[in-house]
């Protein structure tokens, strides 16, 4: 990891980090939100096919931050975003063998943007502020939007007692608006100069572009136009 010589921002300051990170990447999260394919899913139109290949993308997404995040547990910056309680891949594979069977490996592959992604995220584990980034983008959207998938899903595809869907389920972690009340505070006591933090802005919104460009793979495989 690098050591660096630039001045703290962790300062008391006009605003703090996690509402500058929110608010500069927010209309990168709009696009997310607003894709044709993530509408459709939230309005529960997107077939059953189309959800199991997004289910099946998180996989080889997850599978890769996931290995990055044990890689860099050590870190002085990233380390503090090593929580084993997020871990995902087990519900992912659970996920993915109640959808597609027990063959389920054999079914799936990464779409292009897919491998994009997680050449990315692979990227990573030599830069601490841009695996924070990913991190972020990706665990503090499955404990608050995710949160409306699941439910949506269950309903849409008739999924019961949390089977399909139980990449949404963080029982582990209690109350949610908790969880991302601490998440918040640990991104504001990171100590990182002001480059570092801007990388890491920088790098959430990419995160959020990679994300989309995922969903617009998946668009053009499973919704109608
Ligand atoms: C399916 C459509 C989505 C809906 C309905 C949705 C909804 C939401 C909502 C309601 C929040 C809480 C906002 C707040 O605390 O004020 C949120 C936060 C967040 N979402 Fe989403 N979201 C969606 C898709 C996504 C996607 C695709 C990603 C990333 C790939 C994402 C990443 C995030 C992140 C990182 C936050 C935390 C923002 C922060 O508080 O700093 N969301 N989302």
């Amino acid at each position: 990891m690098s050591v660096t010589a630039e001045a703290p921002t962790t300062a008391p300051g006009p605003e703090l980090f996690s509402e500058r990170l929110k608010a500069a990447t927010w209309s990168d999260h709009q696009a997310a939100e607003d894709h044709g394919f993530t509408r459709a899913l939230m309005d529960g139109t997107l077939p059953l096919s189309g959800y199991t290949a997004m289910v099946a993308q998180h996989y080889f997404a997850y599978v890769a931050l996931e290995e990055v995040g044990r890689a860099l547990a050590g870190d002085r910056l990233a380390g503090r975003f090593h929580y084993p309680e997020l871990e995902r891949v087990p519900a992912l594979v659970r996920d993915l063998e109640h959808l597609l069977g027990t063959d389920w490996r054999e079914r799936v592959e990464p779409t292009p943007a897919t491998r994009t992604y997680v050449a990315r995220i692979e990227q990573m584990a030599d830069r601490p502020e841009g695996f924070i980034a990913h991190h972020y983008t990706r665990y503090m959207g499955d404990v608050s939007g995710g949160q409306f998938i699941r439910r949506t899903a269950a309903k849409a595809y008739g999924l019961t007692d949390d089977a399909g869907v139980s990449f949404y389920v963080f029982d582990t972690l209690g109350s949610l608006p908790r969880f991302r009340t601490g998440y918040r505070e640990r991104l504001d006591s990171l100590e990182m100069g002001a480059a570092t933090a801007d990388r890491l802005i920088a790098e959430t919104r990419l995160a959020y572009q990679l994300n989309t460009e995922v969903f617009a793979d998946l668009g053009r495989l499973h919704t109608s136009p």
